[in-house]
């Protein structure tokens, strides 16, 4: 630990000091009553925002949409859906943002629009009508789809339309027909919209499922289609070569005329590959979503964080990009289960895995992202019948499984656990029934536990996880060492410890005990010994004891160098 401290490797810009809050619309506030999130209502809540200390907001898409995948299927770019407002209201949320010092990021769905949308309706129609190529069309072999890739959301990526008797293709849901980025009008129609948006102010995008735009040309056969989600080399339609020419174009056309941040989401791209898509020099995109880390707690069962895997994956990312690019750090989202519930334990640390888990994503080298409840250590959801799933993705796997044989019971065994509605639940601002989302009857159920897991009760506990976050966002704020400095992981074998460093003009020590035992630190104190602790988990302020961290203690140190 004394090798010399390395200089600043990173140039200054304001989307690396940035902490960016993830909303979903449908569930962060209901201003009208009608059960469903909207704009208004995420107006009314910029002041929490402002007083939590993120600076950017992103939010998922707000889009017209008959909403087959919550707005995930535009059939309008330039609209607002009816349920979140109007472009008014987002005229005013965008100027009442950044009187607060807050951006606001939109998500850019690319990769695909809602079947509804006007272009597919021309693409359906005919053969020969000028926007068919604005999709991807194959004819049918021998009344069979033209080959057997498996979409994302659990059937065939290929829909029969009868209007023309020929198979349209989607890599998500039957009502998200793929665009076709060969085609060079296609491409022009959206970089016009993206454009738009950003002539009219907006602070930049987290762009969806981008790996996914390029197919395998010829669309040949896959030897083992089944979950390719998760296996890429099986997948044609994800991270195939020469999908960074279609992101270029697009860059070079849109985004790089701006000062704004931009994310893809990019589901097998590797560390290897990530410079490509977000070194300086590319001028591509300034982060990515690395999805190799979204495994990790499905290994085994209820409770299977493999921590050595964790350290690994996490720290390539870290060094991987050292110099060459930079991070998109996060936890959780709108398509995962809740952190706290699957790394962590929502039951009797709760409240020290949460906040564990917090210090240990959040003060590597990158932009934090937190998506909407995390701050308050929200859980998943208690549930205990089919039904209450909203998620298209849910219910094709559910027939599936149906199909072949499950019961009902081992069905919702099956996805409990792993289903995107639980991350998706109303927000929980205070202990009323419905959480004080919504003064009507919200569009999915308020978690139970909002009783005891809220923000009115988080905002006067200067020990809640809530309380934990800003000191956390201050403290990183404060310190450019933890936004700039180098990575370095430490206690590399240690079965339950994740510890790094983090070293520029300062050094700092991140510890965090990720396990529900104490754990020795004995053979390493002598290093920080005079350290200065700057940040802990603890209740009462202080460790209990210096050379043990309780289950899932959490403590960051700061170091003078000599
Ligand atoms: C992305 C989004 C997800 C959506 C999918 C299709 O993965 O995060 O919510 O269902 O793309 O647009
Ligand atoms: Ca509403």
């Amino acid at each position: 630990m004394n090798t010399a401290f390395p200089t600043q490797t990173s140039e200054r810009t304001w989307w690396k000091e940035a902490v960016v809050y993830q909303i979903y619309p449908r569930s962060f506030m209901d201003s009208n009553g009608d059960g469903i999130g909207d704009l208004n209502g995420i107006i009314s809540k910029l002041d929490y925002l402002q007083e939590l200390g993120v600076t950017v907001l992103w939010l998922c898409p707000i889009f017209t949409s008959p909403n087959d995948d919550n707005g995930y299927d535009i059939s309008d770019y330039q609209g607002i859906m009816a349920d979140f407002g109007t472009l008014t209201d987002f005229d005013r949320l965008l100027e009442e943002a950044h009187k607060r010092g807050l951006r606001i990021l939109l998500d850019l769905v690319l990769n695909h629009s809602s079947d509804e949308h006007p272009w597919f309706v021309e693409s359906r129609s005919s053969k020969t009508n000028p926007k068919r190529d604005w999709y991807i069309w194959r004819e049918g072999k021998n009344g069979q789809p033209p080959n057997n890739w498996e979409s994302i959301f659990n059937e065939s990526v290929w829909e029969y339309d009868a209007t023309t008797d020929a198979y349209f293709m989607h890599v998500f849901s039957r009502k998200q027909p793929d665009l076709n980025w060969e085609n060079t009008d296609m491409r022009a129609a959206l970089y016009d919209m993206v454009r738009w948006w950003l002539d009219k102010g907006v602070d930049g995008f987290r762009i969806d499922a981008i790996s996914h735009i390029r197919k395998q040309p010829g669309l040949p056969d896959m030897p083992n289609p089944n979950g390719l989600a998760t296996v890429p080399s099986a997948a044609g339609h994800m991270n195939i070569d020469g999908v960074m020419d279609y992101i270029s174009d697009l860059c070079a056309n849109t985004f790089a005329h701006y000062d704004i941040m931009t994310v893809g989401e990019a589901n097998g791209v590797s560390v290897d590959q990530a410079p490509a898509w977000v070194a300086p020099d590319a001028r591509n995109f300034n982060m990515l979503f690395q999805f190799e880390q979204l495994k990790l707690w499905q290994t085994d069962g209820a409770h299977g964080l493999d921590l050595a895997h964790l350290k690994q994956v996490l720290t390539r990312w870290q060094k991987g990009l050292e110099g060459q690019g930079w991070n998109a750090l996060f936890v959780e989202n709108h398509d995962i289960p809740r952190i706290v519930s699957t790394w962590g334990d929502d039951a009797q640390y709760w409240r020290e895995s949460a906040t564990a888990i917090a210090t240990l994503y959040f003060l590597m080298q990158g932009t934090p992202f937190i998506y909407q409840g995390q701050e308050l250590g929200m859980t998943n959801y208690p549930f205990t019948e089919l039904e209450q799933f909203d998620d298209v993705a849910i219910h094709n796997l559910a027939r599936q499984r149906r199909e072949q044989g499950w019961g009902e019971e081992d069905i919702l065994n099956s996805i409990r656990d792993n289903a995107r509605d639980n991350s998706r639940t109303p927000m929980q601002w205070d202990a009323t029934r419905h959480g004080g989302f919504t003064t009507g009857t919200p569009w999915l159920a308020v978690n139970p536990n909002t009783r005891h897991i809220n923000v009115a009760s988080q905002q006067s506990d200067p020990e809640s996880v809530l309380s934990y976050y800003q000191r956390l966002i201050r403290l990183r704020r404060d310190h450019p060492t933890l936004i700039y400095g180098q990575y370095d992981l430490l206690l590399e074998e240690h079965p339950q410890v994740f510890a790094y460093c983090r070293t520029a003009e300062e050094r700092f020590i991140v510890l965090c005990n990720l396990s529900d035992s104490p754990a020795d630190l004995e053979h390493t104190l002598a290093d920080f010994a005079d350290a200065q602790l700057m940040l802990g988990n603890q209740t009462g302020g202080r460790p209990r004891s210096l050379s043990i961290l309780a289950p899932y203690e959490a403590r960051v140190y700061r170091i003078r160098p000599d």
